[in-house]
């Protein structure tokens, strides 16, 4: 099914208005969290609140896709969560499997490109295979990257890359005094993303739990007080407007960045004017 058909006008208003008077975030992150309260609240057991967590994932990244943003990445799965109870893992793991069964066709046929980091061996044999599969599918699709963080965690992802640094040095591949900031982040997994501009979480909580660490230095943080499986599109817009509304200065003053969003309105004007 093609996402843009299946839209509602009324969706399509809010998304066209979104479009024309807010800053749409090129790369969004998602701590997706709460799932398991959502569940115990309503006397439903937490996997029912992973199954509606799914029904979210479904409705972030169809309005993802619709509203042209470049990448979403979603945080399904931390190394820390191998530690819940074993029951959970394999549920979880269960739903990973369907989703990605369930879901590639229409994944692929909305021109979406799916991603994935993390320590992806530690998965069940299955999944890797699904994964590996899906990721190897989408690979040309040039529209939306949606990156699945899948038993992933950031300073994992650091000490993977800080092995490999040390690696090429030994090997003299690379000088100790040429490693850059940029240098240092090719070697991440993430080297294929913009860092984030967003980082959404829900259920209230105030951490980024290990979720990319090194790349969210200056993401703009929402929080979100719904649950996951409840948060959906309209929650998505809300922190798109509120991202749209901070002013981001990336160390340097206000005054500076207002002058130069001054400086580039003015030269768009004029090359607008001289066409
Ligand atoms: C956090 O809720 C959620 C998770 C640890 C898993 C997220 C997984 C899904 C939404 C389903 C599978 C994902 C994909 C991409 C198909 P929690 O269990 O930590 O909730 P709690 O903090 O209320 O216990």
């Amino acid at each position: 099914m093609n996402w843009l058909k299946e839209q509602s006008l009324e969706d399509q208003e809010i998304q066209n208005n979104l479009l024309a008077t807010c800053k749409i975030p090129k790369h969004i992150g998602i701590i997706m969290d709460g799932n398991g309260r959502w569940a115990l609240e309503r006397g439903l057991s937490r996997t029912e609140g992973h199954k509606q967590g799914i029904e979210s994932v479904r409705d972030i990244v169809k309005a993802s896709a619709q509203l042209k943003i470049g990448y979403l990445t979603l945080y399904a799965f931390s190394i820390e969560n191998w530690n819940r109870p074993l029951t959970e893992v394999g549920i979880l793991m269960k739903l990973l499997e369907h989703y990605l069964k369930s879901e590639i066709d229409e994944i692929d046929e909305n021109n979406i490109r799916l991603y994935s980091i993390g320590k992806l061996s530690s998965l069940p044999k299955k999944v890797q295979r699904l994964l590996f599969e899906a990721v190897e599918r989408t690979a040309k699709n040039t529209g939306l990257t949606l990156t699945l963080a899948l038993s992933y965690s950031g300073r994992w992802d650091i000490v993977r890359a800080v092995q490999m640094l040390v690696h090429d040095v030994r090997r003299s591949k690379l000088a100790p005094e040429d490693i850059t900031e940029e240098t240092f982040s090719s070697y991440l997994q993430t080297n294929i993303l913009p860092d984030p501009d967003l980082i959404i979480r829900t259920s209230g909580e105030m951490r980024l739990s290990n979720f990319l660490l090194w790349e969210s230095a200056y993401s703009e943080i929402y929080i979100s007080n719904k649950y996951w499986p409840e948060f959906r599109r309209t929650d998505l817009y809300e922190a798109i407007i509120d991202y749209s509304r901070r002013e981001r200065r990336f160390g340097r003053t206000s005054e500076q960045v207002v002058s130069q969003s001054k400086t580039i309105e003015f030269q768009s004007e004029k090359s607008l004017n001289t066409r």
